[in-house]
């Protein structure tokens, strides 16, 4: 049997060539690091390093068909700390040695090392890191990258440390280009593209190179003294530096420095996975030294990481109420970010087929916005992964489905799930907000007191609840209370609440706003809809459709006649709007603005549209081209406005 050590060297040395020579990583940072640490830590134990142990180098092999590159001088990675303790730690032992010293502050990002050589002002070479020592000729590649000057106005020979990046939105839009080759990360997508041996590749990813160093610098008086003036340096050469940099000679501030950068972390526009503490004075550095692989007088301090890999196990598909199926993913237990995940959405069906996500493969998770986190892509398959198969039935009721180019709904009008999920929904937080309301209690009620709609709520009373398991009186009385004061309920909140497809809390809002009143809402075009700002064609016609529909209207009807009374949107719809009480006609072409848009404004400001000039009409607004209406209004002697003004009237008034 295999002892630990030879175990851990042989899985970390077929990870960081998976991650490193082939950029196709099977397990995330954060797993390779725990081995790494725990390799580091054995062979500290037991005062033996085995030959081909990774902790032996600290980058990875060169690939054939590049040149090489023997950095002039030497590319060291960073030791790590994890805890305020450990930095202070790593301060105090710095400041009690030598005095207390001042310390920079910078975003550890996470790309790809590149070592630029300048020579007489111009870019000779561009390497990466390699093993520290040798690297990879890049200069085709990274001569596409629009942050790297190709000459500068220092002349002396110089090498500039900095980091490959790509910029999330860089990655958005280059997928949303390439539906087809969909990149999965940030990171990956930097480091493939500089390792790609068609430098088109590499442009076309549209990366970015921030810089934070600058080592070697030829014969001659060193242009720098502190971490400070390298980073003017470099600023004054045209290079990009880190957008994070600040200094300070108290321990606890540096802490203080470390937390900023933290909490700056997720609004960034490109990955950073911690900050670089560094010892201002490059003649303190000079002091410090090297350990066998790292500079004494710098330190990362790692932040958790925010993706990780582990195995999908299945998929279950959930009917929600609108019918669509969506499909969980139920994964393996994972340490994200501080939490245990077992659950992770997926969009689609093609979507799933898109980035060939499999059952039984290691697929990565990343924390998003939601409580939920999304699955980015795979890491690897293994044999026994299988594709994810549609479902062939409805999940909750047996009944048939319909596939769309996308998505897969049931058809079946009274499913179980698709009630339970729209009744629930009605209830839900956002919508009409009736605590106590799970769909687990939806589901109850479903099955032993025959609700069937959200309106079947308001018909509840405490007498029909407490005789139901785990009701007892105080829970039967909460609900019916709760229900009771969902009543009152806000104009957005009842149509969220109502469960249009595609309408979300934001939409719902939006209609709220311009139309003021449910009536209005309910007899509003779908071309009036679709002018509403964030509304398509495609959410229009929902709302459209949905108002179309009898069975909606029916419940619709009974929800207000069991009492339920949404308050009509007040704030826009005031009356003391600057088109309160006046009719206002629309004509000629306006160029910012849909006609229905400009309409949907114009009352919520408190007045009304009219199609043509009468004796009623009391301003017209006129846009390009505008004709016979505009010059009766003209003869008529009613006051006339371009769209500018319009807009200007509009604006002041919100
Ligand atoms: S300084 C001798 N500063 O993190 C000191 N490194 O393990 C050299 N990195 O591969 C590193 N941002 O490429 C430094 N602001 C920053 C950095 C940074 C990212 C990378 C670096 C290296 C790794 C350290």
């Amino acid at each position: 049997m295999k002892d630990r050590m030879a175990e851990l060297v042989e899985l970390l040395n077929e990870y960081a060539r998976h991650y490193y020579v082939l950029d196709n990583p099977v397990v995330s940072d954060k797993e390779y690091d725990a081995l790494y640490d725990e390799l580091s830590e054995l062979e500290k134990r037991e005062n033996r390093v085995l030959a081909d142990s990774p902790t032996r180098r600290v980058g990875g092999g060169v690939l054939k068909g590049f040149k090489k590159y023997a950095h002039k001088g030497r590319l060291f990675s960073l030791d790590k700390c994890r805890s305020e303790d450990e930095l202070l730690k790593w301060i105090e032992k710095i400041n009690s040695a030598f005095g207390a010293a001042r310390y920079t502050a910078e975003y550890k990002l996470d790309g790809l090392t590149v070592n630029l050589f300048y020579k007489d002002g111009l870019l000779e070479t561009a390497a990466t890191r390699g093993d520290g020592i040798t690297g990879e000729d890049v200069t085709a590649q990274i001569t596409t990258v629009k942050t790297v000057p190709l000459s500068i106005p220092y002349k002396g020979e110089c090498e500039i440390q900095g980091e490959v990046i790509m910029r999330k939105s860089a990655l958005r839009a280059y997928n949303e280009k390439n539906p087809e080759d969909l990149l999965k990360n940030e990171r990956n997508a930097a480091a493939g593209a500089v390792r790609n041996l068609d430098p088109k590749v590499t442009a076309s990813r549209n990366l970015d190179v921030v810089v934070y160093g600058a080592g070697y610098t030829g014969e001659g008086a060193r242009p720098f003294d502190t971490q400070t003036q390298i980073i003017d340096f470099l600023k004054r050469n045209g290079f990009r530096t880190p957008d994070y940099f600040e200094m300070t000679d108290d321990p606890q501030a540096v802490v203080g420095l470390v937390r900023e950068i933290e909490a700056a972390r997720d609004g960034l526009d490109y990955l950073i996975d911690g900050a670089v503490i560094k010892t201002d004075d490059l003649d303190l550095r000079g002091r410090l030294g090297y350990t066998e692989k790292f500079p004494r007088f710098a330190v990362a301090y790692k932040f958790d990481a925010l993706e990780t890999s582990t195995v999908l196990k299945r998929v279950e598909w959930q009917v929600s109420r609108t019918g669509k199926l969506n499909p969980l993913a139920v994964l393996e237990p994972a340490e994200l970010n501080g939490a245990t995940v077992s659950r992770a959405t997926l969009s689609n069906l093609s979507e799933i087929k898109r980035k060939d996500i499999r059952i039984n493969s290691r697929v990565f998770i990343r924390r998003s916005n939601d409580v939920i986190p999304e699955i980015t892509g795979v890491a690897e398959h293994f044999a026994d992964s299988v594709e994810v198969s549609p479902p062939d039935k409805c999940p909750s009721c047996g009944g048939m489905l319909k596939f769309d180019a996308v998505f897969i709904y049931c058809v079946n009008t009274s499913c179980r799930g698709v009630i339970i999920s729209r009744i629930a929904h009605y209830a839900s937080r956002g919508a009409a907000d009736i605590a106590g309301l799970s769909e687990r209690t939806v589901e109850t009620l479903y099955d032993k007191l025959n609700v069937r709609t959200s309106a079947d709520l308001y018909r509840l009373k405490i007498e029909d609840l407490t005789p139901l398991d785990g009701f007892r009186d105080k829970r039967a009385e909460n609900i019916v209370s709760a229900v009771e004061a969902s009543k009152n309920i806000e104009l957005a909140d009842f149509i969220y609440a109502l469960g249009v497809e595609n309408v979300g809390k934001k939409t719902a809002r939006e209609l709220a706003a311009n139309f003021g009143t449910l009536e209005r809402i309910k007899k509003a075009s779908e071309a009036e809809i679709a002018a509403l700002n964030d509304f398509g064609g495609v959410t229009a016609a929902s709302v459209r459709g949905f108002f179309n529909d009898a069975d909606n209207l029916k419940i619709i009807d009974e929800l207000l006649s069991l009492g339920v009374c949404p308050k009509d949107f007040a704030v826009k719809q005031k009356s003391g709007g600057i088109f309160s009480g006046k009719t206002v006609v629309l004509t000629g072409a306006l160029s910012g603005l849909k006609r229905a848009e400009a309409k949907a404004m114009i009352e919520a400001a408190g007045g009304e549209t009219a199609d043509s000039v009468t004796a009623k009409t009391n301003l017209v607004i006129a846009g390009e081209d505008a004709g016979s209406k505009l010059e009766k209004a003209r003869k008529a002697g009613i006051e006339i406005i371009g769209e500018d003004e319009f807009k200007r009237m509009i604006k002041e008034n919100q």
